[in-house]
């Protein structure tokens, strides 16, 4: 695997040295139950809560405001559904986008089967919200929107603030799926102006399966989605998994550090890579906003080159179709569609998710062969 390139970091990112090293005490010396009264237990209500409190330094909130998951999907999932059932007196419709991430699309459709009333706004060219259509689109029935911060395949990122203001004008909670832009882009939540977010360890150099939400003190509590112990305020029960809390508080605390260097120092890695592209390579298109995007995105249509054929050819890069959920499926991408990009284009789709550790070695490797084999496939395509 060495010799291979990982530019794949939207998927997800290894492991940061440090963050590993934060965590390796909690499987072995200090395994105990953050539950327990006895030292073994204190030891590690102790590393929890430290790292609530680096979580909550990244998002400039209040430690009682974190609530760890499991990672973004069960945070999406309580967030959305959780409101859903909190509020089921006060009104049934919620609000959200087509090219949101599939963990909001199928929670708002299961809603939807038991009743409830969902929107799908539709997105611009470059898979952005209005923050018009999102005031057009409240009803009195309405009791949460959900516009994520910035798109997992795209890059393109939302105008949170300015939907904040409409959502707070109208009385309505707003949640976003935060995870792609907590600890690459300003993360503090007041500012934002959200009242539910959910962010995941391993989109910033932390462990898989370790997570949070978000929940503004003034802001109503999600209904748990689980019956147990009394773990997170009763909101999500279940022993806690100190190991990845700690990994997850030490990644925010490594990203807070890194935000302003590593952004620009990526978003110039990811510039030179397109711009290598474009003057080598005919006919390739940038999905995406050109400015507002994530720093180590970097999105194109490589007109008349099959994505599967491009990443199969890739024999030393790592990069992925578009969503890593959708990666086996030949259907054009959900977001892409939602964009208006024509379907045989969208088919021809490749995510670079340029990362902390790329180098700019590595991006002269990848152009190489993505020149090569965009070359190679095109010479056989009937159509080109
Ligand atoms: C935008 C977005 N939301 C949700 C998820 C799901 O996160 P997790 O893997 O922590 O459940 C991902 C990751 O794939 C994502 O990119």
């Amino acid at each position: 695997m060495s010799d291979i390139i990982y530019m794949d970091n939207h998927a997800t990112t290894p492991i940061a040295p440090e963050v590993l090293e934060a965590m390796m005490p909690y499987f072995t010396t200090h395994f105990g139950n953050a539950s327990s009264t006895h030292p073994f237990g204190v030891k590690a209500a102790d590393a929890v809560e430290k790292a609530r409190y680096q979580v909550a330094d990244l998002l400039g909130c209040s430690t009682e405001e974190v609530i760890f998951t499991s990672g973004a999907t069960e945070s999406d999932n309580l967030a959305i559904r959780g409101i859903a059932y909190t509020y089921r007196e006060k009104g049934n419709h919620i609000i959200t986008s087509t090219a949101e991430h599939h963990a909001i699309l199928d929670t708002c459709h299961a809603l939807a089967a038991e009743g409830f009333e969902t929107t799908y706004l539709p997105v611009d060219k470059y898979g952005r919200v209005s923050p018009a259509d999102v005031e057009a689109a409240i009803t009195p029935q309405t009791i949460l929107m959900s516009f994520m911060y910035a798109n997992n395949e795209v890059g393109t990122i939302n105008p949170i603030v300015d939907i904040a203001a409409v959502a707070a004008k109208h009385g309505v909670l707003f949640h976003s799926d935060a995870v792609q832009g907590i600890g690459q882009l300003p993360s503090d939540m007041e500012t934002l102006g959200l009242n539910l977010a959910s962010l995941t360890a391993h989109k910033i150099y932390g462990p898989k399966g370790i997570g949070a939400l978000y929940v503004r003190r003034d802001s109503p509590k999600p209904h748990s989605l689980f019956y147990g112990g009394g773990q997170e305020a009763g909101i999500r029960p279940g022993t806690l998994n100190v190991a990845g809390i700690v990994g997850l508080g030490a990644a925010c605390e490594l990203s807070k550090k890194y935000m302003e260097t590593g952004k620009s120092r990526v978003a110039t890695l990811r510039d030179t890579l397109h711009q290598k592209l474009m003057e080598n390579l005919d006919d390739i298109y940038l999905n995406g906003h050109p400015k507002q995007r994530l720093p180590g995105n970097l999105n194109l249509c490589f007109a008349s080159v099959q994505s599967h054929a491009h990443l199969a050819g890739l024999k030393r890069v790592a990069v992925s179709t578009g969503s890593a959920c959708d990666s086996e499926s030949v259907k054009a991408s959900h977001v892409l569609v939602a964009m208006g990009v024509p379907n045989e284009l969208a088919l021809t789709a490749v995510r670079f998710g340029l990362g902390r550790y790329n180098t700019a070695e590595e991006v002269n490797v990848v152009a190489d062969e993505v020149i090569k084999v965009v070359n190679r496939l095109r010479a056989l395509a009937p159509d080109w």
